[in-house]
């Protein structure tokens, strides 16, 4: 089984718009080369597919695969001009494209699957003999923050770590990462550090600090019998009360892992 927490469409398509490749996922800039067919998985609205895109132009291309139709109509629209980017409303496991890629690139959605390593195998089968991957995703259980945040968010951000075990999902899937691509058989692997490091005097600062209180926002846990709905709104106000006064740091524990289809 695999699933996703269910944030209400605008915040999370407003979460992925802010997204860009140079921010984002930045260690992936210098293996882009121009020509390359590169295909993005869980691209979301496509903010990082169209940087990537920029980058391989004019002869390479990108395609973007989500399987939440809304981001992929919202991306359509808000990158209808660029040209060798197109975006597709497909799952990773169906999806069968008609030509092989160069690159096959996947930003923070293989935390998301039960079963990451067969999404590994399933992209190796679509990357031409050569072709690279790239995978960038977090360490969920090594997050720190500066001084350390209100019990009332401690708590919820352990039950959320608990709510996506008892979901299959792996929350230090960075560490593994490495391991899982060498069993589904890619060689010359590669982990590159992308820790994503907020520090309170950037401009970005309360709106990245401010995800756990968004990831809060969502019912869904309450209703899955994990949290008293009274604790979910305590984290959310006192969180964003913390981020207003005390919050200095925020880090989020990321890799980059790269291999080659040999
Ligand atoms: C956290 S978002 C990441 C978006 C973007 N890559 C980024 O880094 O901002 C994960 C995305 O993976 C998508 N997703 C989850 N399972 C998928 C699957 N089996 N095939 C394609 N996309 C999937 C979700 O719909 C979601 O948009």
């Amino acid at each position: 089984m695999n699933k996703e927490i269910k944030r209400d469409g605008q915040t999370a398509n407003k979460i992925f718009d802010n997204r860009s490749l140079e921010n984002d996922y930045r260690t992936l800039v210098p293996i882009l080369k121009e020509g390359m067919k590169v295909l993005d998985v869980g691209c979301g609205t496509g903010a990082i597919s169209k940087g990537v895109a920029e980058r391989v132009r004019p002869s390479g291309s990108v395609t973007g695969i989500d399987t939440t139709e809304a981001f992929i109509i919202s991306g359509k629209e808000t990158y209808k001009s660029v040209s060798n980017l197109e975006l597709i409303h497909a799952d990773l496991f169906q999806y069968e494209p008609k030509e092989k890629f160069d690159l096959i690139v996947s930003a923070r959605t293989l935390q998301w699957l039960s079963t990451p390593k067969e999404a590994l195998i399933k992209m190796k089968s679509m990357l031409k003999p050569g072709g690279l991957i790239s995978i960038l995703d977090y360490n969920h259980e090594a997050l720190e923050w500066k001084p350390a945040p209100p019990a009332s968010m401690q708590q919820f951000y352990a039950t959320f770590l608990r709510w996506r075990a008892d979901a299959g999902m792996n929350n230090h899937i960075a560490e593994d990462l490495a391991d899982y691509l060498k069993e589904a058989g890619f060689t010359d692997i590669e982990v590159v550090n992308s820790d994503e490091v907020y520090k309170k005097a950037e401009d970005n600062f309360l709106s990245k600090v401010g995800i756990w209180a968004k990831v809060a926002g969502s019912t869904q846990m309450v209703e899955e019998g994990y949290l008293d709905d009274m604790d979910r709104l305590k984290a959310i106000e006192e969180y964003n009360h913390w981020i207003e006064t005390d919050a200095e740091l925020m880090v989020m524990k990321l890799n980059e892992v790269r291999g080659i289809n040999r």
